[in-house]
């Protein structure tokens, strides 16, 4: 058994999707160990996503982030990190597949409805990072 983090992003809280993608993942088979909606502050934002501070969006993505609640998620199943991701689909909405959470909602590059850890290492950070 594996865990993940997994955020709703503030856009994907605004759009009613809670349900939805809650749903998706326990229809999968997966289980939301840890849930937590709030609002973040820019510190925590910053932090998370600390491997892009050097990248031009950096900036656009952690104010979009900040404008509203997010939904931070501990989900825990057989290989979570890689079939959350999968379920997640591609970070650009164009080529993200139907069936998948930002294929079938999102439609911009930066606000694209959820965030998935990538790897053990980034899901123990992450995870700790939220949840302590
Ligand atoms: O979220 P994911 O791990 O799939 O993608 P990433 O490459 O780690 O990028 C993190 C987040 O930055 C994306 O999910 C987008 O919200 C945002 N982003 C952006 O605004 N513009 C880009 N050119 C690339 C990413
Ligand atoms: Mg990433």
């Amino acid at each position: 058994m594996e865990k993940t983090f997994i955020m709703i992003k503030s856009d994907g809280v605004k759009r009613g999707l809670i349900g939805e993608i809650i749903g998706r993942i326990e229809r999968k088979g997966y289980k939301i160990t840890k849930a937590k909606l709030f609002q973040p502050g820019r510190e925590l934002i910053e932090e998370h996503y600390m491997e892009h501070r050097e990248k031009p969006f950096f900036r656009e993505l952690v104010n979009f982030i900040l404008e509203g609640p997010v939904m931070a998620l501990e989900v825990e199943g057989e290989s979570a990190i890689e079939v959350m991701r999968l379920m997640i689909g591609h970070r650009d909405f164009k080529i993200a597949a139907p069936g998948t959470i930002r294929g079938d909602f999102a439609n911009s590059l930066t606000e694209n409805i959820i965030h998935g850890s990538d790897s053990v290492v980034s899901a123990e950070r992450e995870l700790n990072l939220w949840f302590n």
